[in-house]
């Protein structure tokens, strides 16, 4: 199949050199014989590891960057770098079993060998092998970035292994914002060059460290059950990773009974951990098929609904937030008992999907304004 002149206009922006080249335009003949565009989503069948590795440190952003702690909710991977979705995607790569060789950490001592810190290929290529298919694989939470193992480790996370471009730095980092964990990150992480760190992640974090976790198993009848008055969180649908990571870091601090999801979309998927900053393991977070019935009150946050009051939400509510574009279906606006809006100022239709989860949880957690009547 010829890529045609337009794909070969990629090639530049892309900042790949001849093999890169060679190797996309092989890719992309496997992934799609039959058409002259990239599809998400595309069975790759049979790619060598090494080109795709090769694929994806050309594909890697330049300016990459952390978004923890000013997260860009909305955030989409550029179209142009459909291709290393391509890669990422679900049947790839043939890889080991994941967790094959993976060792629990306990903080005894750095796992740290010549061979792993990138001087010895085949390890390395062990290690691209098993971070890659750790993205993918549904027990598994991969962190990327400081914050993110960070607030894994202390709400709990059981973190099997990390690799760092500089643990001291990580050392550095603890003792400034995370005095808890100061003295216990590095002996967790296995030093890499910054070169193998750039090919076990899309997006390398500025902090220069990722990690895989175990998911811990989320029970949603327990979570339903749970007496609490702490509201519970429903996404219905959402579609972007982003935004899931933001809802579930806004649920977490305000100290949410959970965050469920409908749809599609993983909120385990390594960018909504990401947009969460590894607050996932703050409370429960799980994707269920449809709400199922509950003694609790269904509430649909809706821009048409009453306004909100601040701290008058029942006790134990679900709040049902609904997808970006369309809101929420009707079906769970018919099931809802109450439904209610965040007043806004004329002219704007609706929040951000995020900051109304933060609207709400916070005007309920903030409570009343004293004197209120
Ligand atoms: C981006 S909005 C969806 C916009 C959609 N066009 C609509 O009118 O519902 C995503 C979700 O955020 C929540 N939302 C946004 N702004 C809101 C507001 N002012 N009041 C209540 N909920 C709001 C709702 O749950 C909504 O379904």
């Amino acid at each position: 199949m010829a890529l045609g002149a337009a794909a070969g206009a990629v090639w530049g922006f892309l900042g790949l050199d001849a093999v890169g080249r060679e190797a996309l335009q092989r890719l992309l003949e496997v992934v799609d014989a039959d058409r002259d565009v990239v599809v998400a989503g595309a069975e790759v069948v049979g790619v060598d590891p090494m080109v795709v590795g090769q694929l994806e440190r050309g594909l890697v952003p330049r300016d990459s960057h952390e978004d923890v702690d000013c997260l860009v909710a909305d955030w989409h991977p550029p179209p142009l770098l459909e291709a290393e979705l391509l890669v990422e995607g679900d049947r790839a790569v043939d890889v080991a079993d994941p967790v094959t060789g993976m060792q629990v950490l306990h903080g005894h001592g750095s796992k740290a060998t010549a061979a792993e810190s990138g001087h010895d290929a085949s390890v390395s290529d062990a290690l691209v092998r098993r971070y890659r298919a750790a993205r993918r694989d549904p027990e598994l939470a991969f962190l990327e970035g400081f914050h993110a193992l960070k607030h894994a480790l202390r709400f709990g996370a059981e973190v099997l292994e990390g690799v760092a471009t500089d643990p001291a730095e990580l050392e550095r980092l603890s003792e400034g914002l995370a005095p808890d964990l100061a003295g216990s990150l590095s002996s967790r992480v296995t030093p890499v060059e910054a070169e193998v760190l750039v090919a076990l992640v899309p997006q390398a974090p500025r902090t220069g460290v990722v990690a895989i976790a175990r998911r811990p198993r989320v029970d949603v009848v327990q979570v339903l059950a749970d007496q609490r008055p702490a509201p519970l969180v429903l996404l219905e649908d959402p579609r972007t990773m982003g935004n899931m990571g933001a809802c579930v870091r806004v649920a977490a601090a305000a100290d949410a009974a959970g965050v469920l999801t409908t749809g599609g979309n993983d909120p385990w998927h390594p960018d909504a951990l990401r947009g969460g900053a590894g607050l996932h393991f703050a409370l429960p977070v799980a994707a269920i098929a449809a709400l199922p019935d509950a003694d609790r009150p269904l509430v649909a946050i809706d821009p048409e609904g009453d306004d909100l009051r601040p701290g008058e939400l029942p006790p134990r509510s679900i709040l049902a937030f609904g997808t970006e574009r369309y809101g929420l279906s009707g079906e769970l606006l018919a099931r809802a008992d109450l439904r209610l809006g965040i007043p806004m100022r004329a002219g704007v239709s609706s929040l951000n999907l995020a900051t109304s989860v933060a609207a709400v949880l916070f005007a309920q957690r903030l409570g009343p304004a004293p004197g209120a009547a």
